[in-house]
């Protein structure tokens, strides 16, 4: 069975930079409360020129270009966003556009919040199996700023816009073993295009419960079908909702913290776009090099959950 494994990473990232004093001018709030309960300082924010569409272009863009490809040889573009710019056209359709990819190739956004980037993942992989296709694009972006109620300081105070992209391969024999799945449930959601506003809400608690569980079982799944213990994986890079679920996870598994990145602290909690931010942010550091592996873990409204063990094989930076 073929696997799929990350050729190169990008990033889209909004100029505009929201810190805790800034919402504290705002709503009822200050940085300790906001920094002990999340582990956020700042978080980035659209400005007036920058979109979901501009913002998934730039990392679309980079990591094509770092990947060193042909435009001929991509074989599908996945979108994972809660707040596309358009309802139709998609988000992977100016993506394909911009990148000027071939018309014979399905180009799709999809939603499955905080967890869509490793739902697009396997969607792409199924995309490019089905057509014999070695490379795909699979993009993370979110404009939350759009949607967040700036009233509400149990919710404001989350989330960040941005965007992550990364190029996979195909490869026979590499690694590659998942997980996704979804509950069905209204603990977060953001009304449709139906409604006159649009804004996030949150049982907070109830996710935080549900977050804390729902990591290790998925790690769990993983590892049972694959023989992989935590001690074969070089890095775990969770979904950035909250430094303490992550937290929650190292102790679980008495697991050196540096093992489990986290930067929330500067971009705040930016959906499908966290773990490619996430991805990217480490190789710019060098803290990831090639070869290594990756064990990719997102939960959110849906309640959605997916994890992904694969490498990244690119070039370091
Ligand atoms: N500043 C100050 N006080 C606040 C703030 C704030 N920004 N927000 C809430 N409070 C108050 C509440 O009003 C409440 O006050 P009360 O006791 O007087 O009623 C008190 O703080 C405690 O509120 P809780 O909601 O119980 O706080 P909690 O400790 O649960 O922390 C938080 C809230 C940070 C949201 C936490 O529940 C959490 O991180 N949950 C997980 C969220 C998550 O992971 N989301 C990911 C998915 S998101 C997606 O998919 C789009």
């Amino acid at each position: 069975m073929k696997g799929i494994e990350i050729i190169s990473t990008g990033v889209g990232l909004p100029s505009k930079i929201m810190t805790n004093d800034d919402f504290a001018k705002i709503v009822d709030t200050n940085d300790e409360w906001i920094y002990t309960r999340t582990g956020i300082k700042s978080r980035r924010f659209c400005d007036e020129n920058e979109s979901n569409l501009t913002l998934a272009v730039s990392a679309a863009k980079e990591a094509f270009e770092r990947a060193g490809i042909k435009p001929e040889e991509v074989g599908c573009v996945v979108v994972a966003t809660v707040t596309p710019t358009y309802a139709t056209p998609s988000t992977a359709c100016f993506i394909q556009k911009e990148l000027e990819l071939p018309e014979d190739i399905p180009v799709l956004d999809i939603n499955a919040a905080c967890a869509g980037f490793i739902y697009g993942l396997e969607v792409a992989r199924g995309l490019l199996l089905s057509r014999e296709k070695k490379y795909g694009i699979v993009i993370g972006v979110e404009q939350l700023s759009k949607v967040t109620d700036m009233t509400d300081r149990s919710t404001c105070v989350l989330f960040g816009d941005g965007a992550g992209a990364v190029v996979i391969r195909t490869e026979e024999e590499a690694l590659y073993e998942s997980y996704v799945g979804a509950r069905g449930c209204m603990e977060i959601f953001i009304e449709g295009i139906a409604s006159p506003v649009s804004h996030i809400h949150m049982n907070g608690r109830e996710v935080f419960k549900f977050a804390v569980s729902v990591i290790p079982k998925v790690i769990n799944t993983i590892f049972e079908k694959s023989g992989y213990t935590m001690e074969d994986v070089d890095h775990c890079i969770c979904h950035q909702a909250n430094g303490r679920i992550i937290d929650h996870v190292v102790k679980k598994y008495k697991a050196p913290e540096e093992k489990f990145y986290k930067n929330m602290d500067h971009f705040g909690n930016t959906s499908a776009a966290s773990v490619p931010i996430a991805m990217n942010e480490m190789l710019q550091k060098g803290i990831l090099r090639s070869n290594e592996t990756l064990m990719l873990v997102g939960f959110g409204g849906g309640l959605t959950m997916a994890g992904a063990m694969i490498k990244y094989v690119g070039k370091e930076a």
